[in-house]
């Protein structure tokens, strides 16, 4: 089993942007707990971030996971390509966000990605990856 975490646009800024939001470890800090605890389940575990929409479509059009966790960031509530480029591949992808988007803003309830993904999981922190993680291992 091989899972991808794919995070986009903004996430490199973790544990320096919003730290009440987003709390204070750094996404390297948090992609060092998701791969001991991927190692622990015997599954190899690849991370990617950009803030390029075109490069995350390319990501997801080009990997060879079973199973990839994204966190696209804010481009979630606005980016069809994004979305178009998960329904174009067969690999299944489960929507994650570390903060629970419907206790935020507005404009946050809407993902435009949901409908193509696997399941969502929004609200635990890094361990809303660890969940998604999780899910595929069952
Ligand atoms: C986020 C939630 C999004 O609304 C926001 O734009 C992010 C992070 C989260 O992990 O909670 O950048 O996806």
């Amino acid at each position: 089993m091989k899972l991808l975490f794919l995070n986009g646009v903004n996430l490199n800024m973790t544990g320096r942007r919003e730290k009440s939001v987003y709390g204070t470890q750094t996404l390297e800090d948090i992609n060092n707990e998701i791969a001991a605890f991927c190692k622990e389940r015997g599954a190899k575990c690849e991370f990617y971030q950009s803030n390029l929409e075109g490069e995350l479509c390319t990501k997801i059009q080009e990997s060879d996971a079973d199973g990839i966790i994204l966190n696209a960031g804010a481009f979630t509530h606005y980016s069809y390509a994004l979305r178009d480029a998960i329904a174009s591949v067969p690999t299944p992808v489960i929507e994650v966000h570390m903060s629970n988007v419907h206790a935020r803003e507005e404009f946050r309830h809407k993902s435009v990605i949901s409908e193509v993904c696997r399941g969502t999981i929004s609200g635990f922190g890094k361990n809303s990856y660890i969940l998604a993680a999780e899910s595929f291992l069952l």
